[in-house]
């Protein structure tokens, strides 16, 4: 039997309202409201328990890039999970699918990429790389270098580190965040600040800002800059062109360590294997998790270029560091067949190539709606910007919920966007067809319409 089958969606929604705390949520507001209870998936599309059908235009939460059902994925782990369910890889252990893991994600990276450690979140990756920076400059007998620099509208996670690192306003002020070590800068959102200048000109502008922060808290106290190619959660801030060598080079001439979080963009989003091939630059670490395993088991991972991996690998000082479930051989396995699927398939450059252009020119489209100012599209990442007047793109007054209306209409025709703000953005399984492309597009498109009927209904909009 089908364990939902056991209640109905009335009594799932009362449930989940008396029990269950979700993520990023007004509870009260949602224990009002009720939740959406998604119950099935096949291919790019998701059902919920009143038999609604939603193209996923999120990939879940930008993670099931192989899409719903992949029966490799699934005989991966039904397989592990019969020869070896959990084995740790603490005291000088390991399984076979952790270190075949390892090494296949270090073949994947530049050379000299060979150390892996393994998490199970991206959170968790993250506070990990601020951990083993702390520990690296410590070892280098350089133990006032522990500051770390990130970015506005930053999304790297939850953690106290990790949560730090991030640059959204409602992740601080409630939990008392961020730490001490922690500053931010502006981030390279042309659209939204930039837009007297050349995107090029405003690129060098904002990764000056990276300069500025570094001799303003002073290079010897600066450990490292953390960056995710395109600002995700942000917004889907897609850099000018330019920004990211400029911040690489900023990040060497202050012996900055830069770390680049692939959660989002690594393993073929942007078009290539890592966002950083994309923009142009070569981090100190990288940081991944979500598409590792096709979002099909929680894994991440931490890859340590030459320069830390070989203080990491030369000291006698023990990494009091990791948990668990890192390593874990049921995630591992199946994030190995989501790498070996990705590369038979060729879905590590898909997103740039001919089905990625269709979905850049579908939504470029949409960037004649007279409610959106900019449309942003880098792989298969993209952004809807609303606005309420396109010629000054000036934004939608916040009590107007446009992008949360938007979202909503969305999901009333069959598409799952997300809003970010009145950002309303797009993330896809990497095997989206290309009809499935033109289905998304459409009803993007009429989402749009819907909007702005009722926006002007309410007399919200001319
Ligand atoms: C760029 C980036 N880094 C880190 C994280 C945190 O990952 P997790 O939710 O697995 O902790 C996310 C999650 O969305 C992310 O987008």
């Amino acid at each position: 039997m089908n364990p939902s089958a056991r209640y109905d969606t009335h009594q799932l929604r009362a449930l989940d309202a008396r029990h269950h705390l979700h993520p990023f949520t007004v509870f009260k507001e949602l224990a009002q409201k009720g939740a959406r209870i998604i119950t099935r998936a096949r291919g790019c599309w998701i059902e919920d328990s009143e038999g609604r059908r939603y193209l996923d235009g999120m990939a879940g939460l930008w993670c099931v890039n192989l899409g719903y059902g992949e029966p490799r994925l699934i005989e991966a782990a039904r397989a592990q999970l019969e020869e070896l369910p959990y084995y740790n890889t603490f005291f000088q252990c390991a399984t076979p699918p952790a270190v075949e893991l390892a090494a296949a994600i270090s073949g994947l990276l530049p050379q000299g990429f060979d150390s892996v450690f393994f998490a199970s979140s991206g959170s968790e990756a993250n506070d990990t790389a601020i951990k083993a920076i702390w520990y690296y400059w410590n070892l280098a007998g350089r133990p006032e270098k522990k500051l770390i620099i990130s970015r506005r509208r930053a999304y790297h996670g939850v953690g106290l580190g990790s949560g730090s690192l991030s640059g959204l306003a409602p992740m601080h002020a409630p939990f008392d965040l961020p730490l001490a070590r922690f500053h931010h800068i502006e981030d390279p959102y042309w659209y939204r600040e930039g837009r007297h200048l050349s995107p090029e000109a405003f690129g060098r502008e904002a990764a000056r800002r990276l300069e500025e922060a570094i001799l303003r808290l002073g290079p010897e106290k600066v450990a490292a800059f953390f960056g995710e190619p395109v600002q995700g959660a942000g917004g889907v801030i897609v850099p000018p062109p330019g920004y990211w060598p400029e911040v690489e080079r900023i990040c060497r001439r202050y012996d900055v360590l830069l770390v680049s979080d692939e959660v989002i963009c690594g393993l073929g989003r942007t078009g290539r294997r890592w966002g950083f091939e994309t923009c142009g630059f070569t981090p100190d670490i990288v940081t991944m998790a979500k598409g590792l395993t096709s979002g099909y088991q929680p894994l991440a991972a931490v890859a340590f270029g030459p320069r830390v991996a070989a203080a990491l690998l030369e000291s006698d000082l023990e990494f009091a560091h990791g948990g668990t479930w890192a390593g874990h051989p049921v995630a591992c396995r199946v994030a190995l067949e989501t790498l070996a699927v990705m590369e038979e398939r060729r879905l590590f450059t898909r997103a740039g190539s001919s089905p990625g252009k269709r979905f850049a020119r579908r939504l470029h489209q949409l960037a004649q709606h007279p409610l959106v100012g900019e449309v942003r599209v880098l792989g298969m990442l993209a952004a809807i910007e609303l606005v309420a007047d396109k010629r000054h793109g000036t934004p939608f007054a916040p009590e107007h919920k446009a992008g949360i209306r938007c979202r909503e209409l969305a999901l009333a025709h069959g598409l799952v966007m997300r809003a970010i703000g009145d950002v309303m953005v797009l993330a896809p399984p990497l095997v989206l067809a290309e009809e499935e492309i033109d289905e998304l597009a459409r009803r993007a498109e009429a989402t749009l319409d819907a909007l702005a009927h009722v926006l002007r209904q309410d007399g919200v909009w001319p």
